[in-house]
């Protein structure tokens, strides 16, 4: 470990604890462009990017956030040669199994956030296992968008809503952003503080688009493997330096 890997294991001292986000949730992009770079096969990128996610994950702990919120696949992503599916089911399913034990020791709790059902049954498996064993935790909670679309998300609250008005349980003007929040695939999520997006394409790309409302907006040239505590520390301190207003002025 190198002397500034060491000093980046706690809190660096210009971030305040007080200001710091509740909540981050990432964008994990430039996978493919990072192992482009290298003269390797595109998809070579993503066990690279599980290896900059572990590392986040650890990061997140030790500094003492709440919640951190990732991309890892979205309902479009099935689009993609179908070679390179099968390897981001894998490498999550691995993910989900190889972590357990460290998720275990650090309190970690993990969830899952999309249309699970679609997703190959030995991953359905594994996410079963891993979510039941952490669900006590209290530490992190860390949750992973897999098959996962916003918009997709927006819909499946609105049918779940239209449904107990049907079924005369609410009146439609009594529908509030508590009630439709209630049918989000997470319902009790708090709102991500802080959205970062790396490899600089400036796109929301279908992630959260409810729940990003007044989140604050970080984007990085960096690709997504090379994101480390270091890339962390600088978008913690970015977001330190906004103003955040939610609409209003400043006080
Ligand atoms: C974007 O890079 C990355 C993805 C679509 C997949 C990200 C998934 C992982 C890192 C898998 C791990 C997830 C978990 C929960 C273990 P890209 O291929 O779009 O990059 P490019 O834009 O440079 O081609």
């Amino acid at each position: 470990m190198t002397l500034m890997q060491m000093q980046l294991q706690e809190l660096p001292a210009d971030l305040k604890r007080e200001r710091l986000p509740r909540h981050v949730a990432v964008i994990m992009d430039g996978n493919g462009r990072w192992a482009q770079r290298r003269g390797l096969p595109r998809i070579m990128g993503h066990p690279h990017g599980v290896d900059a996610l572990r590392e986040l994950v650890r990061c997140c702990d030790d500094w003492g956030l709440e919640a951190l919120t990732v991309y890892a696949f979205s309902t479009e992503n099935w689009k993609r040669p179908q070679q390179e599916v099968t390897l981001i089911m894998t490498l999550i399913e691995q993910f989900m199994r190889g972590e357990l034990p460290e998720m275990m020791e650090r309190d970690i709790r993990l969830e899952l956030m999309g249309s699970l059902q679609e997703l190959p049954r030995s991953l359905q498996a594994q996410i079963s296992k891993s979510t039941q064993a952490t669900h006590a935790n209290r530490g992190l909670q860390f949750r992973a968008a897999v098959n996962y679309g916003g918009r997709q998300e927006i819909l499946h609250a609105c049918k779940a809503l239209a449904t107990q008005v049907q079924l005369g349980h609410i009146q439609p003007d009594k529908i509030d952003r508590a009630s439709f929040e209630r049918h989000l695939y997470t319902p009790d999520l708090c709102y991500p503080d802080l959205l970062i997006r790396t490899s600089g394409e400036m796109r929301i790309s279908n992630f959260l688009l409810w729940q990003v409302a007044y989140s604050e907006i970080y984007i990085t040239d960096t690709l997504w493997p090379d994101f480390d505590r270091a890339e962390f520390h600088r978008a913690l301190w970015t977001y330190q330096q906004r103003d955040r207003r939610f609409g209003k002025v400043k006080s």
